[in-house]
């Protein structure tokens, strides 16, 4: 009998400052939307159970502060990270150029052993705003740079796709911990392989079996 899974679930969120974590999360966890919000100053986190699959999880969302003077507040909060959202916001595409640093920044300070398993789920946030600065075609690329990394476009004001990117980014866990465990009984001889959930964005643009939620 395999171990049973863990239910309790750390979920980081990062990205540059404004991009609207804090907003990604108060709309998730409270369903509410503030267009007067402060900078976070270090880390924020709150509690939300979702059900995936039949099974509850609580998620423990950390929230952290984007701006670069923080950096040294949020970055102990990295390691024990079981997801992590990385945000742009689709007016700001130096937001966007920015992910591979947040990406390599979390890697590093959360010592993750495997990155092509880790769960990640790329975030492009504001996408009520008629200023839409990154094409889709760069997007996309970046996700099939990034082992098919799972994207939705959101928006924290207006409730769009925020339950669904959380929700998808517990499904990649999933995903992860089967492929870990995968590994762990084919022994040391398994070759690293990454299987794409079934949820996930084809990116040749075929959607599989959800709606489109990506661009
Ligand atoms: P730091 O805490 O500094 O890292 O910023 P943050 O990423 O947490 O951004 P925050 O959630 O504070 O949002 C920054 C600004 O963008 C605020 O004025 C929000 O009201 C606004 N904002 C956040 N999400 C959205 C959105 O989906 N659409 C629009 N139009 N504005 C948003
Ligand atoms: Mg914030």
């Amino acid at each position: 009998m395999p171990p049973p899974k863990p239910n309790f679930l750390k979920v980081i969120i990062l990205g540059d400052g404004a991009v609207g974590k804090s907003a990604l999360m108060n709309r998730f966890v409270n369903n509410k939307f503030d267009n007067q919000s402060f900078h976070t100053i270090g880390v924020e986190f709150l509690n939300k159970e979702v059900k995936v699959g039949g099974t509850t999880y609580t998620l423990q969302i950390w929230d952290t502060a984007g701006q670069e003077r923080f950096k040294s507040l949020r970055t102990p909060f990295y390691r024990g990270s079981d997801i992590c959202l990385l945000v742009y916001s689709v007016d700001d595409e130096q937001s966007f150029y920015n992910l591979d640093t947040w990406k390599r920044e979390f890697l590093y300070y959360a010592d993750v052993k495997d990155a092509e398993l880790f769960p990640f789920v790329l975030i492009g946030n504001k996408v009520d705003l008629p200023k839409h600065e990154v094409p889709t075609e760069q997007v996309e690329a970046w996700c099939h740079a990034n082992n098919n990394m799972k994207c939705f476009m959101t928006s924290a004001k207006d409730s769009i796709n925020v339950d669904q990117a959380f929700n998808a980014s517990v499904e990649k866990w999933l995903t992860s911990e089967q492929n870990l465990d995968k590994q762990m009984k084919a022994g040391p001889n398994y070759t690293n392989q990454v299987n794409l959930d079934k949820h996930n964005t084809n990116l040749s643009g075929n959607q599989q079996d959800n709606e489109k939620t990506c661009c």
